[in-house]
């Protein structure tokens, strides 16, 4: 068992933290403030590999593993949030459903630019009456000329205006439930294919998030992902890996907020000393770096489970269960520490809070973690349990 990231990945922790401080940083509360998305970061971020992270080299990516995937995104949102998110929705869900599960030809034709940073990713699984219950996808997709006219909306979705390619669901054959689902890509400027409203978020808002609407949009048959009917399915394992990289938003976050305490703890005075030799907030920073160091365990044995090919459908939702309500707990006392000035846009704490709370919420809410984790240990219950039990 090894608890240190080896050389390589402490360099890729090293660029990643110096870059965000670097080019991101500067523009974080403006962007917040304006909900700018900074698009002009991209090709800064391309150049760095992060469009890719995942792809095999072959497919114009970086050639990296979960590990660094993670470790990159927690870098990126110790930074800010935002571009955490972005990086994440664009890699491990809309290139990554590519790369799963995409032919040789889709993966020349879509991945190739997606993972090079020459296009920037969505993907569509919510749409308004089909969130928790994804299985409950209401846009259609009916055969027609030998492709495919599709109908409906998707809600939530990362990227839905400057998004370039976007994989969404849509259902084939109504009377088979969540097994007649089916996946196909979109590019944008597809006729009847376009971005509708924006959402005014609470947090994460240099991330953009619109929804998407289909009116009569003909789509090729070359253009399904996947055999028909696949498409929950294929969803359900994306999510998979989609939920380590919330963990590592979430664990990123809460380092950025732990971080700005601790150093407020140090500099402000009262009663005559620094705020940090009351016991009454040693104990809080202690339980927030334990807490955060819990959380990234967790994530990084959901990564390096990923990294060896096994099922982490559990594994992902612990972590992703975990450190998101971790990140929340942590912000809050973030702002506790700072006090009345943690409640002002002067000091960073109360925008970690706003962006940690996401984190609860997208790739599946903390109750639909919980759900999975469950269906997951109470399959395995090893038969001598019961036995021991009994005796
Ligand atoms: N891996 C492999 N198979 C899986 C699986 C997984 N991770 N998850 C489910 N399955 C299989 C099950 O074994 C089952 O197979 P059988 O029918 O052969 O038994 C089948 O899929 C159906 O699974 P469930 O019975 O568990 O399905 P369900 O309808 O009860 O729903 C759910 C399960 C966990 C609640 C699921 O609907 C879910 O995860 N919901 C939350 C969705 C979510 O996270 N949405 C956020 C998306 S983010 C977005 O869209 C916006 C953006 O831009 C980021």
């Amino acid at each position: 068992m090894e608890f240190e990231l080896n050389e390589e990945q402490q360099q890729i922790r090293a660029s990643v933290r110096e870059f965000a401080e670097a080019e991101i940083a500067p523009h974080v509360l403006e962007w917040d403030e304006t909900q700018h998305f900074p698009v002009e970061l991209l090709p800064k971020l391309a150049e760095l590999g992060l469009m890719g992270v995942i792809f095999p080299e072959e497919y114009g990516g970086a050639g990296m593993g979960y590990i660094e995937y993670a470790t990159i995104i927690e870098e990126l949102s110790r930074v800010d949030g935002s571009v955490g998110i972005s990086i994440a929705a664009h890699n491990s869900l809309c290139s990554n459903h590519i790369y799963m599960f995409g032919t040789e030809e889709q993966k020349r034709k879509y991945l190739v630019p997606l993972a090079q940073g020459e296009h920037l990713g969505a993907w569509g699984l919510t749409e308004a009456n089909a969130g928790s219950d994804a299985s409950g996808t209401r846009t259609t997709a009916v055969r027609q000329n030998g492709g495919w006219l599709v109908n409906g909306s998707k809600n939530f979705i990362t990227h839905a205006i400057h998004g370039d390619t976007c994989v969404a669901v849509a259902v084939t054959d109504r009377a088979k439930g969540n097994k007649g689902i089916t996946t196909f890509i979109f590019e944008k400027g597809m006729k009847g294919f376009a971005p509708a409203k924006k959402e005014n978020k609470l947090g994460l808002r240099a991330s953009e998030t619109a929804s998407v609407v289909f009116e009569d949009c003909y789509v090729a048959d070359e253009n399904r992902l996947g055999e028909e009917g696949e498409g929950f399915l294929q969803a359900m394992q994306i999510l998979d890996g989609g939920r380590i990289s919330i963990a590592a938003l979430a664990v990123g976050i809460a380092q950025g907020a732990y971080e700005s305490a601790l150093r407020y703890s140090k500099e402000r005075v009262q009663f005559g000393k620094p705020i940090s030799e009351f016991q009454a907030i040693q104990f809080k920073l202690a339980d927030m770096a334990t807490q955060i160091e819990a959380a990234r365990l967790l994530m990084y044995r959901a990564a390096y489970l990923k990294d060896q090919g096994k099922r982490v459908t559990k594994e992902s939702a612990m972590a992703k269960l975990y450190a998101s309500e971790m990140s929340v707990k942590v912000c809050e006392e973030a702002i506790q520490i700072h006090g009345g000035y943690g409640y002002t846009k002067d000091y960073p704490p109360e925008k970690y809070w706003r962006d940690s709370k996401l984190c609860t919420i997208g790739e599946g809410t903390s109750e639909i973690q919980r759900m999975v984790i469950a269906k997951q240990i109470l399959k395995n219950v090893p038969d001598n349990y019961s036995k021991i039990s009994d005796k």
